[in-house]
């Protein structure tokens, strides 16, 4: 991933493509697609591919511990992060009275829930100022009326990066609540302390190079208790085939219950391989490799005439840069034309910078840009 000889080996695609969106959609190496193959393979087995599955299985959650810093029964994978949510929202059991603390930055996935009108507890929203969500701004949201407080470690909108020792800080020094992290934006990207979250929860079609279809959740041994989920279904039930299985469903503890049925093992298969190739690389070396690239984009993006909506604040980085222009969608299209790819949304555009990026594509993506700058 890191030299022009395994880039090319492991991401044929890219070769002559600025790709600079993998915060929308990673590029899979070659590996994920061999892992695919092998779960057509086994699944051509019928029952007796089960055994190979359940490899995958445990493989694929002992990878996904190592990088949350748990251990594999600590983890459980459902279908992606809207799924997690979800069925956390079912564990919270709120009541009239509860408070939920969201926040500006955030992906739907991570608020939505708590925003139907037939969830009782009341939201309050943690507002970002200039494109950053403070601490302190946070600490007169919590009460000792608040349950759970969700953020993603780094934001999907601008790279925001919360500090997430100050926001557990925060957090366990003004309320009771629960604090939920969604870490879609940073994993596989830079390494993680993830201590003092009480439910972790990540996609894996993006920076960790995986496919659709997976949700990671992490729920530490201590939280497993209030992260029980009172789902149908049978793989989380402790006894779905028991005599008195029509009298009552007794739901697996933590993290084991946020997988209601059969796993998506397509998606399984593709995380054992892509994180597997992600440890392989090594996380500290694909951001040692790529921060300065990120560095050196902001520092060019700083000089132009557009609205920066990431805060110039280093520590506050991972791999992501965004801005608004009035026009953004033209340039986006004069970006595509020279062979750039980054996201475009509702005048904002997104820059995604990843282990296979290269310093060659940062400054194309200036060069190209600062010309669609003067001609838009
Ligand atoms: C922070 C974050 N969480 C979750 C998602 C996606 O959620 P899901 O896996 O439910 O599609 C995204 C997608 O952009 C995201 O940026």
């Amino acid at each position: 991933m890191l030299t022009a000889d395994a880039r090319q080996r492991d991401f044929p695609t890219l070769e002559g493509r600025t790709y600079l969106n993998s915060a929308a959609e990673g590029v899979p190496p070659l590996a994920v697609g061999e892992a695919l193959q092998q779960y057509f393979r086994d699944k051509q087995l019928g029952m007796d591919g089960r055994k190979p599955h359940a490899a995958q299985w445990d493989a694929a959650k002992a990878l996904t511990a190592e990088l949350f810093g748990l251990s594999p029964n600590e983890i459980g994978i459902c279908s992606c992060s809207s799924e997690a949510y979800n069925l956390a929202a079912l564990a919270l059991r709120q009541k009239e009275g509860d408070e939920v603390v969201v926040n500006d930055l955030d992906f739907p996935a991570g608020a939505t829930p708590w925003l139907q009108p037939s969830c009782p507890a009341t939201p309050r929203v943690w507002r970002n100022r200039t494109g950053a969500l403070r601490v302190e701004d946070l600490v007169p949201l919590l009460t000792p009326k608040t349950r759970l407080v969700t953020v993603s470690l780094v934001s999907f909108f601008n790279g925001f990066r919360i500090a997430l020792p100050e926001v557990v800080a925060a957090v366990r020094k003004h309320s009771p609540a629960l604090l939920a992290v969604d870490v879609t934006q940073a994993l596989g990207r830079i390494p993680l302390d993830l201590r003092g979250a009480d439910l972790i929860v990540s996609s894996t079609h993006k920076w960790i190079l995986a496919s659709h279809g997976g949700g990671l959740v992490g729920v530490p041994a201590a939280r497993a208790a209030e992260w029980t989920v009172p789902a149908g279904g049978w793989f989380n039930l402790e006894d779905p085939f028991g005599a008195n299985r029509f009298d009552r469903a007794i739901s697996k503890p933590g993290a084991a219950g946020f997988t209601v049925g059969m796993p998506n093992y397509p998606a399984i298969y593709a995380i054992r391989a892509a994180l597997d190739y992600i440890r392989g690389v090594g996380v500290a070396k694909i951001d040692a490799a790529t921060r300065p690239l990120v560095l050196a984009c902001l520092a060019e993006l700083k000089k132009l005439p557009i609205d920066l909506l990431t805060p110039d604040e280093p520590e506050h980085v991972a791999g992501i840069l965004a801005f608004r222009h009035p026009k953004a969608e033209a340039i986006h299209t004069k970006l595509l034309a020279a062979n750039i790819h980054v996201m475009s949304h509702a005048g904002r555009l997104r820059i995604a910078i990843h282990g296979y990026n290269t310093a060659e594509d940062v400054e194309k993506l200036v060069k190209e840009l600062k010309g669609a700058l003067a001609t838009v």
